[in-house]
């Protein structure tokens, strides 16, 4: 029989430069563990990339998916249905909006935000200023969103009105801004870029600037919302409220989903027939997303991932202190960490990791990205880490 590897060479578009030999054919999950076709378990601390936030198949979950599957698999937005609308209250009752649109991924949301907030504005302001190193999707307007020129390059003409400015420091946003700027969109923790966590001063003066200047504060909480930071929304530990904010990621629980949630005299700007989706806010995704969020929402659920994602942090620093000047740098808060290497061998820890049990994802040549679903234990956290030790304490021997 044909494998999967040729099935995927022959037929899948290569975007995701899989490597035959060293690629992972994944069959089933449980928990924080993956198994892949040969019975082989991993810990998965790259977690889909911060959408296994229960880990995998957490029971609460299948429950809803297989009950409202059954029940009423997809209408379209023409009528109402319960799960939208309860997922809708449960997402303002428990953040700054008032409103939302569904989608269904990150960067749908974020086009959602840009087009409300040219509209709020319009006629007259369009400009969106965005950070360096930022990631917000990869349509036409989110890549041109995004600060990064490798994800832009080979698709101009590109989308005009975006600016760039540099993330954590607030005059070179100050200094974008005139009477033409529609917005602010930063991710209150980057994370394609390298996990970098704002610091206060920032992102208070951003909002700061925003009220004097009459810009839309937007915050993308597609990666680090929805508790991996300990917080539900990052942007909690500031005590700054956004104009808007978009999620998407861990809140379906595996299932697709995006959502951008606003102040209502913002989202007010939006008239029936501006922005559709026709997967958006489908009762199945809906309804997973609501188990989701009661399981984070109920308490203790995130005074432990603080403990747990401390835990998980000190250990990292730990690694760091115990290295011999290998690790450059730990960053990160809550359970959205990196470890940033001296040398390039990212990618090669990254693989010696997998050999021994554990993914991680290393972000370009220097950085190790790890995402731990918020379910990890304490035993399953310190196994990481033991792993980990092993291979930056082989790489330090290989050099
Ligand atoms: C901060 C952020 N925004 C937007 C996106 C795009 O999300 P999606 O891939 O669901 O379109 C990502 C994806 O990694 C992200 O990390």
């Amino acid at each position: 029989m044909i494998s999967v590897e040729e099935l995927d060479e022959k037929y899948i578009i290569n975007t995701y430069g899989r490597q035959k030999e060293r690629n992972l054919f994944l069959v089933r999950g449980e928990g924080v563990y993956v198994w892949d076709e040969q019975g082989r378990r991993y810990l998965d601390f790259v977690g889909g990339l911060a959408v296994n936030l229960l880990g995998h198949c957490y029971p609460a979950v299948v429950d809803a998916v297989c009950k409202q599957v059954a029940e009423l698999s997809h209408v379209s937005n023409l009528y109402y249905t319960r799960p939208q609308a309860e997922l809708a209250r449960i997402l303002v009752e428990n953040s700054a909006a008032d409103q939302v649109f569904f989608a269904n991924s990150g960067a749908e949301a974020n086009e959602a935000a840009f087009k409300l907030a040219r509209k709020y504005h319009h006629p007259g302001r369009y400009k969106i200023i965005t950070a360096g190193k930022s990631f917000h999707g990869r349509t036409l307007a989110t890549v041109t969103a995004t600060g990064q020129d490798k994800y832009q390059r080979g698709f101009a003409p590109l989308p005009e009105g975006f600016l760039y400015a540099q993330f954590n420091n607030l005059a070179s946003f100050e200094k974008l801004v005139d009477g033409e700027t529609a917005a602010i969109m930063i991710e209150p923790v980057q994370g394609e870029g390298g996990v970098y966590v704002a610091e206060g001063d920032f992102i208070r003066g951003l909002r700061e600037l925003c009220d004097r200047t009459g810009v839309l504060l937007i915050f993308d909480e597609v990666q680090c919302g929805m508790g991996r930071t300990g917080r539900l929304w990052a942007y909690e530990h500031w005590g700054v409220q956004p104009d808007i904010f978009t999620v998407a990621k861990g809140l379906g629980g595996g299932l697709p989903i995006g959502v951008m949630l606003a102040r209502s005299e913002v989202a007010g700007a939006f008239a029936p027939g501006d922005h559709a989706s026709t997967f958006g806010g489908n009762p199945v995704v809906c309804r997973a997303a609501l188990a989701v969020l009661q399981t984070i929402l109920e308490k203790p659920f995130l005074d432990e991932v603080v403990q747990r994602s401390a835990l998980f942090m000190n250990g990292l620093q730990r690694l760091a202190k115990s290295s011999a000047g290998e690790i450059k740098e730990i960053r990160g808060l809550g359970m959205m960490a990196a470890l940033e290497l001296r040398e390039p061998q990212a990618v090669r820890a990254q693989r010696e990791c997998q050999e021994k049990g554990l993914l991680v994802n290393a972000i370009g040549e220097h950085t190790l990205r790890f995402l731990p679903p918020l379910v990890s234990s304490e035993a399953e956290l310190e196994q990481a880490l033991k792993i980990l030790e092993a291979v930056l304490g082989g790489l330090e021997e290989g050099q």
